[in-house]
């Protein structure tokens, strides 16, 4: 059974009503990373790993939620919502932003589950709250836009879940389109897609199954050094608002005020935004090759400038790079600290490569990695 025939067959049995049915996707990001809270450009797509929700009005003041994956419920009240790191506080942040937009929300019954592995990084907390926005949305009729509830899951993130997260995940979550990456400019909020036919190369994600701990306090703490390296560069020049309108000449002038940590990071964020551009217009001249040399250099400054790789995925990617031409391009995916590594490998070498990496992998880290061949899917969306 898929995950939308589960839901829906277990709301029915639960609760005797037929519900709405929609299904929330996960995300890959091909490149750009930490660029979204910096203004700068993402080239994220929503896959077909996904959640799925069944959802109905319950003529209460109660929202019921059951997760099928975790085998655990939870209710809440609107008077009780609160902050924390369980899955049904991202549900209480995205009630709460309907509350603060004025919005009066009734009391729900829903079932959920899905396949989007968690921590792999690829936002499956981002696909929660969008796809219970956008159920609200609908149940409700509040007519709120797509940006909207990318915005409302984004405050549900940064202030129930505590991350000051940018808007790449929720954006692409709602904004995928079948067979196509969005380049997203995240600083108007506007977005072209990019038709991705890779023909004879596929998109595979290899898991490193690392999950880092703290991963959510260095994410705040990277967006800090930003921040700091904009406001020594602002006395400057004033029209900075962010790094996305700095160029490494601004940042040169600021070397003598700011950490070697603060200059280094803030370093890595202007050469992401520039070689995301860059990558687009690669990626738009069908030069795959180009693109996935991007993919390395992205990784690299991930890990040494960003400092938010780690072993595992390090070792990963330079397997990748010693493959030669059967694999265009790899790099760590997200946040950081492990997850997914993002590879474009030819699909007759498939194979060859996935045995090698299970190999190599095993042999230095005791554990297996796991692949996830992804399509490239529709957004958020209600199905009939
Ligand atoms: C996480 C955040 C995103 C983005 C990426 C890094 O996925 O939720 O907003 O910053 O990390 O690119």
């Amino acid at each position: 059974m898929t995950p939308l025939q589960s839901v829906a067959s277990l709301f029915k049995d639960k609760f005797k009503k037929e519900p709405l049915l929609v299904v929330a996707p996960g995300r890959i990001n091909l490149i750009g990373e930490h660029t979204d809270y910096n203004n700068g450009f993402v080239m994220p797509a929503a896959v077909d790993k996904h959640l799925a929700f069944a959802v109905a009005p319950n003529d209460t003041d109660q929202f019921n939620f059951y997760s099928l994956d975790f085998n655990e419920s939870f209710s809440f009240r609107l008077s009780e919502l609160k902050a924390g790191g369980h899955w049904s506080n991202y549900m209480m942040g995205v009630a709460d932003g309907f509350k603060d937009l004025g919005l009066s929300l009734a009391g729900i019954d829903c079932v959920f589950g899905g396949n989007i592995p968690t921590g792999a990084g690829m936002s499956s907390s981002a696909a929660l709250c969008s796809g219970v926005g956008f159920a609200f949305n609908e149940l409700f009729h509040f007519n709120l836009t797509r940006l909207q509830l990318a915005k409302i899951a984004q405050r549900a993130e940064h202030e129930f879940a505590g991350v000051r997260c940018g808007i790449m995940d929720q954006y692409a979550s709602l904004f995928g389109q079948s067979n196509s990456a969005l380049l997203l400019d995240c600083r108007s909020l506007q977005h072209e897609y990019l038709p991705i036919n890779f023909q004879d190369v596929e998109i595979l994600l290899i898991d490193t199954k690392v999950k880092h701990e703290l991963a959510s306090s260095a994410y705040n703490q990277r967006r800090a050094a930003c921040e700091e390296g904009v406001s020594k560069i602002q006395h400057n020049k004033p029209s900075v608002q962010s790094l996305r309108d700095a160029d490494l000449k601004d940042l040169e002038l600021v070397r003598p005020l700011v950490s070697p940590d603060v200059f280094i990071k803030c370093q890595f964020i202007i050469q992401e935004i520039a070689r995301t551009q860059q990558a687009a217009q690669l990626l738009k001249a069908n030069d795959l090759i180009g693109f996935g040399k991007k993919m390395f250099a992205t990784h690299w400054g991930l890990s040494k400038k960003y400092e938010v790789s780690c072993p595992e995925s390090d070792f990963l990617v330079a397997l990748a790079e010693s493959f030669g031409s059967d694999v265009l391009g790899a790099r760590q995916m997200g946040g950081g600290f492990g997850g997914c590594t993002i590879n474009l490998v030819k699909k007759t070498a498939i194979q060859k490569y996935t045995a090698k990496v299970s190999k190599e992998y095993v042999a230095s880290f005791k554990k297996e990695p796991d692949f996830y061949s992804v399509m490239l899917m529709q957004g958020v969306h209600a199905e009939l």
